[in-house]
């Protein structure tokens, strides 16, 4: 393996959530594999007045609360040797000035930066502008990059402007828009199930394919992120981006290559061959609904407008689904139907792929329940990663009657290192690879295809629909079905291919 460049990770927003939950679990077990470079720092920015002793103990306290069973304490040890902690404000220009005299130092801190922005979407533009203003972002020494998490900008027009003001002070080259989804293996799958395999690849097309679904549910509420989520809404926090990148994988021709640019030309001919939503037609697309108070395994929960900072008419969704037509030789007149929401019955992500049905039924009655089975094609993404395909076979006996089975390819990763998305990507920003991060055009082409929903929704305010907590969502969501015979997938077993439109 090559050697890493020696570098200093700068966290903003370090003792957020993001970081506590993912970031530092994710650098700490990067420590763990040996697979940090020995000379990597990592530079808290905080606003607490904290030594570094302080910052150790808030790190070991976000580990406690991540690995209840224990971990392993050599590697910490080793771990708090790469641990500084720098006191400031980001609204300020002067911290920004001593955190730049503190990185020349040149002994103590690597000169190839990584700037991780783990902070509200809000605050990018002005931690970015002033970075950029006291010489963080030239590379006169060693490399220097800014991870962005999503949502980059809040609609079409505030994408383009952050990306004009980054543009100021940096090169597209020093930017990782990062979408934790594409360093999920399951999600790397995708490719490797369409692209390493002949079989599947003349059935991928619109004469064979009936619709497909993309479904992201999660049993969870807003976990304490009112401040954030209450501004984003599903649409912005899952839908626009990592669901959106799914899509793209799915639909995506195969790229010439596997480099960064090869693959994200592709993914950036599928956005922009989405079909627009007109205004008049965003009811026909999109349906928003936010959960009401409700029971999660078995637990009374509440609902939305209770949740702690968030406002007693708040009119946020919290479940999105939309349906899309990319509208080019392989997929015309194929909808792609995409849902996301918070606090349902089960946390699962998911691509069901349904075909058509064969031109003629030569088995079994004529009967409408008897002729609805077709083949599904059903892409496990998390919990468990599986591969299944649904097909008919004749019944035992001297009728012939058919029946669904599935062909279950699943298989448990036993060999995989069980690692968490982020950890592959940060290791990708050090080695300056970035074709798991979204081009600027990707992002922007994305918030074209969500625009126009933003837009009317946002004039909507006095009303939303609401489902139970607990459920599979709103029942008015079937609304945007082509046909009586299509409805949500909610289990990639047997008995999710038979739901009907009634079933919750
Ligand atoms: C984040 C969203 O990007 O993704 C969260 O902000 C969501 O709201 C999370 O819960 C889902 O990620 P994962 O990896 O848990 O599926």
């Amino acid at each position: 393996m090559a050697k890493l460049d020696p570098c200093t990770l700068v966290i903003f927003g370090a003792t957020g959530n993001l970081s506590r939950l993912k970031l530092m679990p994710a650098l700490f077990r990067l420590e763990a594999d040996a697979r940090l470079p020995d000379e990597a720092k990592i530079l808290a920015f905080g606003r607490r007045p904290w030594d570094k002793q302080q910052w150790v103990d808030e790190v070991a306290k976000m580990l406690d609360a991540k690995y209840p069973n224990g971990y392993d304490r050599g590697a910490f040890e080793r771990f708090t040797q790469k641990l500084e902690y720098h006191q400031g404000d980001l609204d300020n220009l002067d911290s920004f000035k001593s955190l730049s005299e503190r990185l020349q130092e040149a002994d103590s801190f690597p000169r190839n930066l990584l700037h991780y922005m783990a902070i509200s979407p809000s605050e990018f533009g002005s931690v970015f502008e002033k970075l950029g203003e006291v010489g963080l972002l030239k590379q006169q020494h060693g490399w220097h990059r800014v991870v962005i998490e999503k949502p980059f900008g809040y609609d079409l027009l505030s994408a383009q402007t952050l990306q004009n003001s980054l543009l100021r002070h940096a090169g597209e080259d020093q930017i990782f828009r990062i979408d934790h989804y594409l360093g999920k293996a399951t999600v790397r799958n995708v490719l490797v199930f369409r692209f390493a395999n002949l079989l599947l690849e003349p059935l991928w097309h619109r004469n064979y394919i009936d619709h497909v679904q993309i479904t992201h549910s999660e049993t969870l509420g807003i976990q304490g992120r009112a401040e954030y989520y209450d501004r984003a809404g599903a649409l912005r926090d899952m839908l626009q981006s990592h669901l959106m990148q799914l899509l793209t994988l799915v639909a995506m021709e195969p790229p010439v290559g596997m480099d960064a640019e090869s693959l994200r030309d592709e993914k950036v001919k599928v956005l922009k061959s989405i079909r627009p939503i007109p205004h008049n037609a965003v009811h026909a697309h999109a349906f928003r609904a936010q959960y009401a108070a409700g029971h999660v395994e078995g637990r009374a929960v509440a609902g939305y407008q209770d949740e702690a900072d968030v406002a007693p008419d708040s009119a946020t969704e919290t479940y999105a689904a939309l349906k899309l037509y990319i509208d080019n030789w392989r997929w015309k007149g194929v909808p792609f139907y995409v849902r996301t929401g918070k606090r349902l019955a089960e946390s699962s992500s998911a691509i069901c792929i349904r075909f058509k049905h064969p031109p003629q039924q030569l088995f079994g009655s004529k009967s409408k329940a008897e002729a609805l089975k077709p083949n599904w094609i059903l892409l496990g993404i998390q919990p468990n990663n599986c591969l299944k395909m649904e097909i008919q076979v004749k019944e035992h006996g001297t009728a012939m009657k058919t029946r669904v089975i599935s062909l279950d390819a699943s298989y448990d990763d036993k060999g995989g290192s069980g690692a968490d998305a982020y950890e592959d990507l940060i290791l990708d920003v050090i080695k300056g690879d970035r074709a798991l991060f979204l081009r600027y055009d990707e992002v922007e082409w994305a918030w074209r295809v969500v625009d126009p929903i933003l837009k009317v929704w946002s004039m909507e305010r006095d009303f939303i629909n609401t489902y139970p907590a607990g459920t599979w969502g709103p029942r008015g969501t079937y609304r945007l079905f082509d046909r009586e015979d299509q409805f949500w997938r909610h289990s990639l077993s047997l008995d999710g291919s038979d739901v009907s439109s009634e079933a919750f």
